[in-house]
């Protein structure tokens, strides 16, 4: 009887750690109420417990409560916002700090950014008076004394616009924002894995499977357990054997609320999409070779090769009058504003991973 006890003493320790740690504690943390919301697919280190976040997605306090990414290759940067929805990190660039007129390098991490989207920029040290008949941006953080620092866009570097006297200090290419926005502020990094915008759109949570590779997107209310402190009451305020039965009970339940979980259908597999290899396939299709690749609007005198109305990419419904692309080979087809982003980083269907050769087949519209 004793050691029946005992054991039974453990296992529910066990069973309570594994509730403790469970994704119920997954709940959103950041390093300041003025710094942005941190949730999966990132994770903020000492805040939240592994399983919170996706692999290479972790993020730090620094020593002024700021939000940190550190990428493998790249000095620290501070995080300004995260859109969680459109799956874009805003990071400054941090030019004024000390000897940090620096590129990023996303080689090999979850990050990139649109070809288009990059720019080369020239840094200057012109002496106080400089006078230039063109737009240049001015970095006054970086002058001092009778010196002052702009910066050109490298396109822009012919004789006449860059001011007579001025020397180089660096140059460097950088992902701008789409909207515009100031280079000195904020640039933008998207993540394509894990895909997790629908979940996002729908108000639902996406998180870890117990795999640590793929997600899945639960609504919201399935992710509230029992409180911390509720779970301490029942620890404490309840005798050895009554807690025994209730463990027991708890963790029956638990375990058929995660079957449930895992099999409900509104719980949307996203192996298909979350374990598309990345870095392998790094090098996206360029301009030309996108635009070789037959478009077409929806509605137009004829229906779609079968009855798949959904966009792989964003899984929305295709609207009359979108505009979609094929991808000759395989005949799946996507609208073309999202695989046009998805084959400037992947050369290969989102669906089935073919690499698409250079076809001019057409799409079923030949009747
Ligand atoms: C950072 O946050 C902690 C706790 O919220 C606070 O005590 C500390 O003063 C903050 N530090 C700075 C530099 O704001
Ligand atoms: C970026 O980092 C990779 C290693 O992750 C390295 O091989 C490469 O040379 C770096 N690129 C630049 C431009 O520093
Ligand atoms: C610009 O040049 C001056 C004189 O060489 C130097 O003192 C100053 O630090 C330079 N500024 C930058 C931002 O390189
Ligand atoms: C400012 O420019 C004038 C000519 O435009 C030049 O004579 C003068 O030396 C310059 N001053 C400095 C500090 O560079
Ligand atoms: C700026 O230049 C002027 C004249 O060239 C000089 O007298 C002055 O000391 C300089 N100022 C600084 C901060 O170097």
């Amino acid at each position: 009887m004793e050691k029946e006890h005992i054991f039974l003493l453990i296992f529910s320790f066990i069973v309570l750690k594994s509730i403790a740690g469970s994704h119920h504690e997954c709940l959103p943390a950041s390093c300041s109420s003025s710094e942005p919301e941190v949730r999966f697919p990132f994770r903020l280190l000492g805040h939240q417990p592994a399983q919170c976040g996706f692999p290479g997605f972790d993020l730090s306090c620094d020593q002024q409560n700021q939000t940190i990414i550190q990428l493998p290759s790249s000095l620290p940067y501070v995080v300004n916002r995260i859109s969680y929805l459109e799956q874009v990190i805003y990071i400054d660039p941090g030019f004024c700090l000390p000897n940090r007129i620096v590129g990023l390098n996303v080689t090999d991490t979850s990050f990139s950014y649109s070809n288009y989207l990059i720019q080369s920029y020239t840094f200057y040290n012109c002496s106080q008076n400089y006078t230039s008949r063109y737009p240049v941006l001015p970095f006054p953080c970086l002058s001092s004394g009778n010196y002052s620092a702009i910066a050109i866009l490298t396109d822009n570097v012919y004789p006449g616009y860059v001011p007579s006297n001025c020397e180089v200090i660096k140059t460097i290419e950088v992902p701008v924002q789409r909207n515009g926005g100031d280079v000195r502020v904020a640039l933008e990094l998207l993540w394509f894995t894990p895909y997790c915008k629908y979940c996002e759109r729908e108000s639902k949570v996406c998180r870890l499977k117990s795999d640590g590779q793929r997600t899945i997107c639960v609504s919201s209310s399935s992710g509230e357990g029992l409180s911390k402190g509720a779970k301490y009451g029942l620890s404490i305020g309840i005798g050895v054997p009554a807690l025994i039965c209730i463990i027991g009970l708890v963790y029956y339940a638990f375990s058929k609320v995660q079957d449930d979980n895992d099999t409900r259908n509104q719980s949307i597999e996203l192996s298909s999409v979350a374990n598309i290899p990345q870095p392998a396939s790094k090098s996206g299709l360029d301009r030309p070779t996108i635009e070789s690749y037959p478009k077409t609007v929806f509605g137009d005198s004829c229906g779609l090769p079968n009855d798949d109305s959904t966009c792989a990419i964003c899984l929305s419904d295709y609207k009359l009058k979108e505009s979609l692309r094929t991808i000759p080979e395989c005949n799946h087809y996507f609208h073309s504003k999202c695989i046009d982003e998805w084959l400037k980083l992947n050369a290969t269907c989102p669906v089935c991973r073919n690499i698409p050769e250079n076809s001019t087949s057409e799409f079923g519209c030949s009747s």
